[in-house]
This record gives structure tokens, C-alpha cells and sequence, in this order.
């Protein structure tokens, strides 16, 4: 059997082109998320595509206490795991989510039940001195603004967490990618208004995976958007904090 990836929340659009780009690296794959008919129509598709070996298995990031047992029984059905891509993450209505009840639900799927995952590959990577792990951020835990701070707030946690990890497995050779992407073409992102310079979810899926053959340890995708956040978190605090943004 080749390397395989497991990708965690492999429903998203932005995780299907990555899955699909891994496959067609000849890498083979481990579906997780909570849909198990639209998984088995992933892990399907990708099979008759590319002939690679596909599993696929249920996973909820907010029930955190399962995650132990997931992985192990992830690493059972495939011992060549040899990294985990994250893309799960839940943008959820931001008006109603200055209501906390609403909030955690935002906090509890982009960060809780990422660090919570993410703590158990970590601790499955570390003594085998090898493997990667690449967590999809967002642009959004940049800078907290007024119209998407909570779940800001959370991918920003999960990029320090990512971070600290990075630093944590740097010596036992385990590589960590923050991708931050801006604008992509998705579920989450549709009917939204005030979006600009939008990308493809199959753009970003290939970019995720060439990034793997590349040094970078946080990369914006597209590019553009590390400049366009350098500027945004440049922005001097009094003048930031009057804008609508
Ligand atoms: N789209 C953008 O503009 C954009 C920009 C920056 C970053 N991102 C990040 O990119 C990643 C992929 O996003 P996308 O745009 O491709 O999103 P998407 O198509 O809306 O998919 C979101 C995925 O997250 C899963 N998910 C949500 N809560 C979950 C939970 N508690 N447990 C397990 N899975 C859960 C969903 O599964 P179900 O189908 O079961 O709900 C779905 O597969 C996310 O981390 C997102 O935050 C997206």
C-alpha cells in the first residue's frame, strides 16, 4: 500500500480537491466526517478516478472524547498513515453567534475539536519521527473584526496551537503547515456578501498538497493574501477599530 493521508472533515469542498490531489499523487486515503452516504460517495468516486485504496470512517470533531479511539482505529485499517490533513471548520451564522450558546458550537468545531484531534496525531507522530500534519486556518484568525470575530478568534487559536506544535515536533522530524486561505468558492461561503478575489476549492486543494513538496511552514492561499494581511494587521489599532470591516 502507498503513503497514506487521513483528511478529517473530508465532505468540505476545500477537502475533496485535496483528497483528489493526494490521489492523483497515488497516495492512498482516509475519509473522516459526520455525512457516512456522502463519504462513501467520495471514497468511491476517488477510487474509480485515481485506483487508489480509500477507507472512510465517521468522525465529529466536537465529540472529543471518541477522538482517541478514532485514530486507533484509523491506524488499524491503516498503518501507512503518514500524515492528516484538518479541514473541518464551521463559519456558522456570526450575528447570532454573539450569543454564547451559539458561539461555543463555533469555538467547539474549529478549535476545541482541533486541538483535541490534533493533540492525538501528535502524540502518534512524535516517537515514529516522521509524518506531517497541515491545518487549514483562515486569513480570518489574522485580526479580529467586528463581522467575523468569533469564528476569528478560533482559527486564530488553532493557528497558535498549530504554531506551538510546529515547534513542539520540529525535532522529532514531524512537519506542521498552517495554510491560510482567503476567499474560497464553497458551502461556507455562499451568498455571503462582500467577497472578493474568491478561489477555487480544486486551486486551493492543489496548492495544500504542493506545499507539502516545499518549505514554507504557514502558507496563505492564494499568495496574494499574506500581503493583503500584512497591511490589514498593520492597520494602527485607533484607525482599525473605526472601520466596518
Ligand atoms: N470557504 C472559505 O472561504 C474558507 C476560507 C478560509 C478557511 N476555510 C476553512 O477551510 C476548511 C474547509 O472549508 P470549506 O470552505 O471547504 O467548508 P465546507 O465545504 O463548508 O465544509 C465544512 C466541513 O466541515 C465539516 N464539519 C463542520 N463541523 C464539523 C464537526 N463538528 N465535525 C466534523 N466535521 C465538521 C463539515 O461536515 P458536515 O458536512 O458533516 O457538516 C464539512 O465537511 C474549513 O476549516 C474552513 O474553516 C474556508
Amino acid at each position: 500500500m502507498s503513503e497514506a493521508v487521513l483528511i478529517l472533515g473530508a465532505t468540505s469542498a476545500i477537502a475533496r480537491a485535496t483528497a483528489n490531489a493526494f490521489a492523483a499523487r497515488g497516495n492512498a486515503l482516509y475519509l473522516a466526517s459526520r455525512d457516512a452516504d456522502e463519504l462513501r460517495r467520495i471514497a468511491a468516486d476517488i477510487h474509480l478516478r485515481y485506483g487508489v485504496e480509500v477507507h472512510h470512517g465517521l468522525f465529529d470533531a466536537e465529540a472529543t472524547d471518541s477522538h482517541g479511539a478514532f485514530l486507533k482505529s484509523v491506524v488499524t485499517a491503516m498503518p501507512k498513515i503518514s500524515g492528516v490533513v484538518l479541514a473541518f471548520g464551521y463559519l456558522g451564522d456570526q450575528q447570532a453567534a454573539r450569543d454564547f450558546s451559539v458561539g461555543a458550537k463555533v469555538i467547539a468545531a474549529n478549535f476545541t475539536g482541533a486541538a483535541s484531534i490534533l493533540s492525538h496525531c501528535a502524540n502518534y507522530f512524535e516517537p515514529m519521527k516522521s509524518g506531517f500534519i497541515i491545518g487549514i486556518s483562515s486569513v480570518a484568525g489574522d485580526r479580529g473584526r467586528q463581522s467575523n470575530y468569533v469564528y476569528g478568534a478560533a482559527k486564530g487559536a488553532l493557528s497558535l496551537y498549530l504554531q506551538g506544535l510546529r515547534n513542539r515536533l520540529h525535532p522529532s522530524g514531524v512537519r506542521v503547515i498552517t495554510v491560510k486561505p482567503g476567499f474560497v468558492d464553497t458551502a461556507m461561503t455562499y451568498g455571503l456578501p462582500g467577497l472578493f478575489l474568491v478561489a477555487s476549492p480544486q486551486a486551493i486543494g492543489e496548492r495544500i498538497v504542493h506545499a507539502l513538496g516545499k518549505s514554507a511552514d504557514v502558507v496563505y492561499l492564494p499568495w496574494f493574501w499574506r500581503y493583503i494581511m500584512q497591511i490589514i494587521r498593520h492597520i494602527p489599532e485607533p484607525i482599525f477599530k473605526r472601520m466596518k470591516l
